[in-house]
């Protein structure tokens, strides 16, 4: 079988390549029509098998046992691999978080934090998220028409929504808005500590984190970092630096997708006047169906990636053993197969199949949380939104991990 190899012309890895959504939105339907599964060698990366159809990304994450999570996460220069490396050892970043893990231990440990955000543990933060995005409108409407929107509301209400989830203070906020952007956005000139891939923030990081666990440890209280701190694993109370990982993951995926969701919300909803106009007043079934299609239009995280412990046969190529996948949730959310007309943003479409949040076993445990959030922000705005404008131009984070407007200013008239 011969390898199908990228066109050097098709550029999927590189993080400035997203800063042209249309562009790269097409290179993905030309890769999804004639090259389902291509082998990408392109510096500075090491190589990889890159994934694009909705049903072939399925297809892969069902296959859990087969495609792991460690070693490789993310796309991550060649340079910061080595500097991850040389500071940590063997392992991504030295930390081990659920998204690193693999059965069984993944399973044990996710659901140390699931119910949190499912049934009753998730209704006990609705009402936290109802009065958090109030306060954020407010601040809106008290700012007379004019702001940020990306930096100034969208960046911060889910950060403040997920230190009032795990028992951390507000005045954190700031610090820990950096911590992860340094972290996550490491390939935005703008965001970015070095070249290092986020490596060098880890240090920083953790010493905040390890102060929070020694806190939860000494005095717990009804917050998943107590939970997290106090938590049990096959009898044993969990590790100090897993423990730090897991709050390294909760902090960090649990703000900065959510803020990239919704400031490409917005972006959606002022360049799509109508489907804004549908939201006025809104069903809760109808709020949540656009809290939904606002992701899969955004797709904040454009790609994970596995690794393959066994030679699979996909399409006219054969993933070997020890191959990395890229998994391009950005491309099966616009896959033409699973979604009527999918360069249309409408908040009343079909939205089920979408990948934004993953699939499988490590598919999104902050989902639910993430979809209320949502429901609770643009349903208490757009009701009193009587006009917004582009008021300068968008600018979007610059990389290929997770993405999101870093600037997006709005002019606009909110009722009292
Ligand atoms: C719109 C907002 C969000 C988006 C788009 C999003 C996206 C994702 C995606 C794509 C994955 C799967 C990663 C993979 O394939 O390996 C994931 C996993 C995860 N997310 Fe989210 N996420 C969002 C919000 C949240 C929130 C609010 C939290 C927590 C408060 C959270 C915590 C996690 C965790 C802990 C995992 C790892 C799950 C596992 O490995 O079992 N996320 N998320």
């Amino acid at each position: 079988m011969s390898v199908p190899i990228l066109p050097s012309e098709i550029d999927i890895s590189s993080p400035e390549a997203y800063l042209d959504e249309a562009r790269i939105q097409a290179e993905f339907s030309r890769l999804r029509n004639e090259m389902p599964v291509t082998w990408v060698d392109r510096e500075p990366y090491r190589p990889f098998w890159a994934v694009v159809r909705n049903a072939d990304i399925k297809l892969i994450e069902k296959n859990h046992e087969i495609f792991i999570n460690e070693p490789r996460l993310t796309l991550q220069t060649r340079k910061a691999e080595a500097a991850s490396a040389k500071m940590f050892g063997g392992r991504r970043y030295g930390i081990r978080t659920i998204l690193d893990m693999d059965e069984p231990d993944h399973r044990k440990y996710r659901e140390i934090s699931s119910r949190w955000f499912v049934g009753s543990g998730l209704r006990k933060l609705l009402d936290r998220v109802d009065t958090i995005a109030g306060r954020f409108v407010d601040k809106m409407a008290a700012q007379g028409g004019e702001c940020d929107f990306a930096a100034e509301v969208a960046m911060w209400y889910p950060l403040h929504v997920i230190l009032s989830l795990l028992g951390l203070p507000e005045e954190d906020a700031p610090h820990l808005l950096r911590l992860t952007q340094n972290l996550l956005a490491a390939s935005d000139p703008d965001l970015q500590r070095s070249d290092l891939g986020g490596t060098d923030v880890i240090p920083e990081f953790l010493e905040y984190l390890g102060r929070l666990l020694a806190e939860k440890r000494a005095h717990p209280g009804d917050d998943l970092a107590s939970a997290i701190a106090t938590a049990e694993v096959d009898g044993k109370p969990m590790d100090a630096l897993e423990a730090m990982s897991y709050y390294l993951i909760m902090v960090t995926a649990g703000h900065d997708t959510t803020s990239g969701s919704i400031s490409g919300g917005m972006h959606a909803l002022i360049q799509n006047p109508a489907e804004r106009e549908k939201l006025r007043s809104p069903s809760p079934e109808l709020l949540r169906n656009a809290s939904g299609e606002i992701c899969r239009w955004v797709s904040p995280v454009k790609h994970f990636m596995r690794t393959a412990t066994a030679d699979f046969a996909l399409h006219d190529a054969t993933i070997r053993a020890g191959d990395s996948v890229a998994l391009f949730y950005v491309s099966g959310n616009r896959d033409e197969t699973c979604f009527d007309d999918p360069f249309a943003f409408r908040v009343d479409r079909k939205v089920e199949g979408h990948l934004a949040f993953g699939f499988g076993i490590h598919s999104c445990v902050g989902r639910q949380l993430a979809l209320a959030e949502m429901d609770a922000f643009f349903g208490k705005l757009i009701p009193r939104l009587r006009h917004v404008e582009f008021g300068g131009d968008p600018k979007l984070i610059q990389s290929n991990i997770m993405g999101g407007y870093k600037s997006l200013p709005i002019h606009y008239e909110l009722t009292h």
